[in-house]
């Protein structure tokens, strides 16, 4: 650190990051941050807090300790293959953000599981029309993606009385109680088996890039409704297409695609079976990424590792 304060370069291709800075002021007074565009002395820079940071930056910082992630996700710190391999790439880990993903889940699934687009629909023309009632305890959801937010979203669908069965690469320790384990490729169409709405809440790593794709649509049983929260690039888009025009899904809600913002002229916007959100599943707060920043800086220049600390080869 080259001054009294933790000087922290805000960093990103696509966002304007600023709205981070009162509160990295409100959590170190005099704090010297910097932009994108205005680094001034590279030297001078501890810490790096990015969302999809420019292409081959960060290793032009000679004195950087730290690489901090604004969301939950690093695979868009990982795309840059010039990255400084001693420095930390930390993912963030707020309950703020927990809570926002249970949200969005929860109301995907029961708006599909319930029927809500239909009572939208007929509530509009007058229509007093009951859709089938399932008990929550015969709607199987399967979440791919055991971490921090897939493990809180099984938890909480379970406790809503969810069949719930989740996927993970490795085997877990311990499951939340109603929550039936899976793991690996051998486990995987065990998994899919009897899934009635599929969450993807994956990391992005090279062998989950298209685990979304014909393949794996053909293991649900036909009908089933894909909830997709991980990342853009986890579907291979024309295998969604192709499997709902077959039937194979009846329907997806996507808070991310390969293009953001999805361009107008997709052809998912005209799908009705298709319902995108902006990618608004979930928000770190901006304290939290102030807090955890500062923390994890302390922590790097003690000598220790943050336990939010990822690696290149898992991609988490
Ligand atoms: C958002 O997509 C995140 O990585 O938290």
């Amino acid at each position: 650190m080259s001054a009294a304060q933790p000087c922290v370069a805000l960093l990103s291709q696509s966002l304007d990051m600023r709205y981070l800075v009162p509160a990295f002021e409100a959590a170190c007074p005099g704090i010297d941050w910097r932009v994108r565009d205005d680094l001034r002395d590279v030297a001078d820079i501890d810490a790096a807090v990015c969302w999809q940071p420019p292409q081959g930056l960060l290793n032009t910082l000679p004195n950087l300790q730290l690489i901090q992630s604004i969301g939950a996700g690093v695979d868009h710190i990982y795309a840059d293959a010039t990255l400084p391999e001693h420095v930390p790439v930390c993912r963030a880990v707020d309950t703020d953000m927990t809570a926002g993903m249970i949200a969005y889940v929860a109301w995907a699934v029961i708006n599909r599981h319930r029927h809500f687009p239909d009572y939208v629909a007929n509530s509009a023309q007058g229509l007093w029309r009951e859709s089938p009632i399932v008990p929550p305890g015969e709607h199987r959801v399967g979440v791919a993606g055991l971490g921090r937010l897939g493990m809180a979203v099984a938890q909480a669908l379970a406790t809503l009385g969810y069949a719930v069965h989740g996927w993970s690469r490795s085997p877990k320790d311990r499951l939340p109680a109603g929550v039936t384990g899976h793991h690996g490729a051998a486990g995987l169409p065990d998994f899919l088996h009897g899934i009635d709405t599929l969450v993807c809440l994956l990391p992005l790593t090279d062998e989950t890039r298209g685990f979304l794709n014909t393949t794996l649509f053909a293991q649900l049983p036909r009908g089933s409704h894909l909830i997709n929260v991980g990342r853009g690039a986890h579907l291979v888009e024309a295998d969604l297409l192709a499997a709902l025009a077959s039937g194979q899904l009846a329907a997806a809600t996507l808070d991310t695609t390969h293009v953001e913002p999805l361009p107008t002229d997709h052809a998912f916007w005209r799908d009705p079976r298709i319902l995108v959100t902006p990618h608004i599943a979930t928000r770190t707060s901006a304290t939290a990424v102030a807090r955890q920043t500062l923390a994890n800086l302390n922590l790097v220049r003690a000598g220790q590792m943050p336990d939010t600390r990822t690696t290149r080869a898992n991609g988490y």
